[in-house]
């Protein structure tokens, strides 16, 4: 569900028109619409509320600020991964008391700055990350709340590059490497295990997996008390898939029904979740005026030729077509009557022959100057954008019913150089 829809013919973001917004802000530009997120928010919320739960946003999937705090003001706690994560959300109104932070690569620097921050919990995700973080706190003359990250050995059945809780994966302990590590951090006066964590992956259209990840985390986790470690946070992180095209994948609410199956017989447990894309993916589009469309004659290999749209969007503004080969829905601003089409790849300005939105897609017969949206482009979206071509990276607008704000301006040519200087040679 989102409230990107057409009335009239016409794309709106709520209720106003994309048109209006690319008037004022030019394109490209990332459009999120605040009902989307709120929505989403509370729905996912809503689905776990029969038991003790945390949802921690997950900073990474959409980190403007203007979202961070909207997800803030309807009582969203955060999952970071760096130091600049957790500026944002402190910035964002994010209590601290509700972030974790994840991450295989935290530097002594960053665990002082969220250890003072004073977070709910460090997911550490390997045995010298855990002596790093004894030193830090050391330091700081304060006991460093934290889960161990397991690794599962669980297969998500997604895309290789965002699947995380398989063995040959980098992330997390493996459970007996794990359980060593709680042991060891149970001696230590400055450090305090408070729960079990693992992230398996990303974009799951499938309950299976997270079930059979929660069912494992479960036994680590008992098997723990047992050894009379106080734990009392179960943290499943995030991963569950959206609609970009045909998948089909569970609403929050049968999702959130399996977990809370699991959960049942835990007492004084909290179980958090880390969810990004489901919350910002289908919240977002990314607007792209077409250039040219220009059409390659018939070769012996492509007998119909092929045709490009040229959009001013590139892969350094949204990479995930490049990088995962992902789809995103590709949709005119004016819906036009006639009923024309044509197949395109829709490519951007950069130089390089992976930088598409879109291949042989079939679209209305798109002429140059005319407005494009790429759909579900709110997760992952401009957070890996990038100023590849030396491109400023483009504005983002949050709307919100009848309003619209600049939650980021365009960046101009002196944003590209601003860091830079010539040296005297
Ligand atoms: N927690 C941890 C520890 C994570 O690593 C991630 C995502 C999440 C939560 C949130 O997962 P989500 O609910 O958004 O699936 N750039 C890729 C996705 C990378 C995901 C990385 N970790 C993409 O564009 O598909």
């Amino acid at each position: 569900m989102h409230h990107f829809h057409y009335h009239k013919r016409e794309l709106y973001a709520e209720e106003v028109p994309v048109a209006r917004i690319v008037e004022e802000v030019g394109t490209p530009v990332y459009i999120y619409s605040a009902a989307t997120l709120r929505r989403h928010f509370r729905v996912f919320r809503e689905a776990f509320s029969g038991i003790p739960h945390l949802l921690c946003y997950s900073v990474k999937a959409n980190s403007n600020l203007a979202v961070l705090a909207l997800l803030a003001r309807e009582g969203s706690g955060a999952d970071i991964v760096s130091g600049g994560e957790l500026y944002r959300a402190l910035r964002a109104g994010i209590p601290p008391e509700k972030i974790v932070f994840s991450g295989v690569g935290k530097t002594e620097k960053e665990m002082e700055e969220a250890l003072s921050a004073g977070i709910l919990m460090f997911n550490v995700e390997s045995l010298g990350e855990l002596e790093a973080l004894s030193r830090v706190a050391r330091r700081l003359g304060r006991k460093a709340p934290l889960a161990i990250r397991v690794n599962p050995d669980v297969d998500p059945r997604t895309h290789p590059y965002i699947s995380t809780g398989l063995k040959k994966n980098k992330f997390g302990l493996p459970e007996g490497l794990a359980f060593q590590a709680y042991l060891r951090a149970k001696e230590d006066p400055y450090l305090e295990p408070v729960g079990v964590d693992c992230h398996i992956g990303s974009q799951l259209t499938e309950i299976s997996p997270f079930v059979e990840a929660l069912r494992r985390l479960k036994t680590l986790y008992l098997r723990l008390r047992e050894e009379g470690l106080p734990l009392r946070y179960l943290d499943l992180g995030g991963g569950l898939g959206i609609v970009y095209g045909e998948e089909e994948p569970p609403p929050p609410r049968e999702y959130a029904e399996a977990l809370l199956r699991e959960m049942r017989d835990l007492p004084e447990t909290t179980l958090i979740l880390e969810p990004g894309r489901v919350i910002a993916g289908n919240a977002g589009i990314l607007v792209t005026r077409v250039l040219y469309v220009k059409h390659h004659p018939p070769t012996e290999e492509n007998p119909e030729g092929r045709t490009f749209v040229i959009v001013d969007a590139g892969m350094n503004d949204l990479i995930r077509p490049t990088l995962y080969q992902a789809y995103h829905r590709i949709q005119p601003i004016r819906e036009t009557l006639e009923g024309e089409t044509l197949v395109a790849d829709v490519v951007g300005p950069i130089c390089e022959s992976g930088d598409f939105l879109a291949r042989e897609r079939r679209l209305p017969a798109v002429r140059p100057g005319e407005l494009l949206a790429v759909m579900s482009a709110g997760a992952y979206g401009f957070v890996m954008s990038s100023n590849y071509n030396s491109r400023p990276r483009a504005a983002e607008v949050l709307v919100d019913g009848a309003r619209f704000f600049v939650v980021r301006k365009r960046e101009t040519y002196e944003d590209l150089v601003r860091l830079e200087e010539i040296p005297e040679f």
